[in-house]
């Protein structure tokens, strides 16, 4: 037994949450178990808590900006769970993770300019560069024997053939859940080096690893990857602090940060809330001991949720993830057409998925569940899953 409960269930229903109180408005219903934005029902722990009160009681909100205790805690992170340090002149602090995406997608291109992603991935990716008006490019990453890998020769030849001028990686890799090996990223860097492409890396799901598995930052690969690299770091996801929109985007070359700060200026954004720093601050400096239960937590919520679905389903595929608290199940094999797999998930199963086809065009028979909850709606999601496909009756 832990310190920290994470068996708990926290009504998080009436507080305008995204994930719960928007069903009827989005879907059509009311009566759906969402496990689809990547969001956890688990509140901070008292520690974290007690000191955001603290701040709160002393009754101003006034402009803020990073001081030395910021990039401390930045320092104490990333150096203990990721191996790096960082320079406060390399930060830039913009609203959210998604925020500086498009903020680089505009700094490092100009409209028409092409920009690569390996899909399936987390849709912002493409939204930021079509809405951006820039050429998507994508190079579909490989699914042989329920693994995914990253193809080498397609993403080269795409770089050259459209003249490629911005790659964005996700590591740990939403939704697949792979955690790219160092040498994985090194081959993809060389060629993005070798064709003068800028990378942008979100790491956002680093805290997310499973046990025999090891995250890689962009920032422990060899200081020549650092000359045009952007790498996007957040405590949103392993603290669950997204609705404060922190995000410490580092750019280590003085050139690219200052493009990057006029673009972030241009777009009218100057100061982080004093809520979103402190969140990173404190989540940072005292988190650790949380987040490690949080990870051993989560880690028996996939392997309770692999033996459901081993035992239950006999035609999904659980695809093993690496990292991250994001599961992607193909449903192919049970021959469904896209509309009728959507169909079961949300009128016979009752349950608020993020459907594949999000991801790319190519995976509209995977589903991706959220198991950052109590493992008994986990429980309760995978027998109304397993009811809904028992009784079935195929259309
Ligand atoms: C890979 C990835 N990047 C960024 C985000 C969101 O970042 P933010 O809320 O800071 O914009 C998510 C949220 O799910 C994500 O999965």
């Amino acid at each position: 037994m832990g310190k920290y409960n994470f068996d708990a269930i926290v009504d998080r229903r009436g507080t305008s949450c995204l994930k719960y109180d928007f069903a009827m408005k989005r879907k059509g219903r009311d009566d759906l178990l969402p496990m689809w934005v990547a969001d956890m029902d688990f509140p901070l722990p008292e520690e974290i808590l007690n000191v955001f009160h603290n701040r709160i009681s002393h009754g101003i909100f006034g402009y803020s900006d990073p001081t030395d205790p910021y990039y401390a805690a930045l320092n104490k992170w990333f150096s203990t769970h990721y191996g790096y340090t960082i320079e406060p002149e390399w930060i830039s602090v913009p609203c959210g993770v998604v925020f500086a995406l498009a903020t680089a997608v505009k700094a490092f291109t100009e409209p028409g300019d092409a920009c690569i992603i390996q899909q399936p991935v987390y849709y912002p990716f493409r939204e930021v560069i079509e809405n951006g008006d820039r050429k998507l490019v994508n190079s579909q990453l490989r699914y042989e024997n329920g693994r995914y890998t990253m193809n080498y020769e397609d993403f080269e030849q795409k770089v050259v053939e459209n003249n490629v001028k911005l790659y964005i990686l996700c590591n740990p890799h939403n939704p697949v859940g792979r955690v790219w090996t160092k040498d994985e990223l090194v081959r993809i860097a060389d060629i993005c080096l070798k064709h003068g492409v800028t990378m942008l890396v979100d790491e956002v799901h680093a805290d997310f690893i499973y046990p025999g598995h090891k995250f890689t930052s962009f920032m422990t690969l060899d200081e020549k990857y650092r000359e045009k690299l952007i790498v996007c770091t957040s405590p949103s996801k392993t603290f669950n602090v997204a609705g404060l929109q922190p995000a410490s985007i580092i750019m280590p070359n003085p050139e690219v940060k200052a493009k990057f700060e006029t673009e972030k200026a241009a777009a009218g954004y100057s100061n982080a809330p004093i809520m979103s720093l402190l969140a990173t601050t404190t989540c940072y400096e005292m988190g650790s001991d949380w987040v490690a239960e949080l990870v051993a937590y989560i880690t028996e919520n996939k392997n309770y949720f692999k033996k459901f679905v081993e035992e239950n389903f006999p035609k999904a595929y659980f695809v093993e993830p690496e990292g991250t608290y994001l599961i992607w199940v193909d449903f192919s094999a049970y021959g469904y057409s896209d509309e009728e797999l959507e169909h079961i998930m949300l009128e016979e199963a009752h349950l608020w998925l993020d459907s594949g086809k999000i991801f790319g065009p190519a995976t509209a028979q995977f589903e991706r569940f959220n198991i950052a909850c109590p493992r008994s709606t986990i429980e309760t999601a995978l027998n109304q899953l397993k009811e809904a496909l028992d009784n079935h009756k195929k259309w």
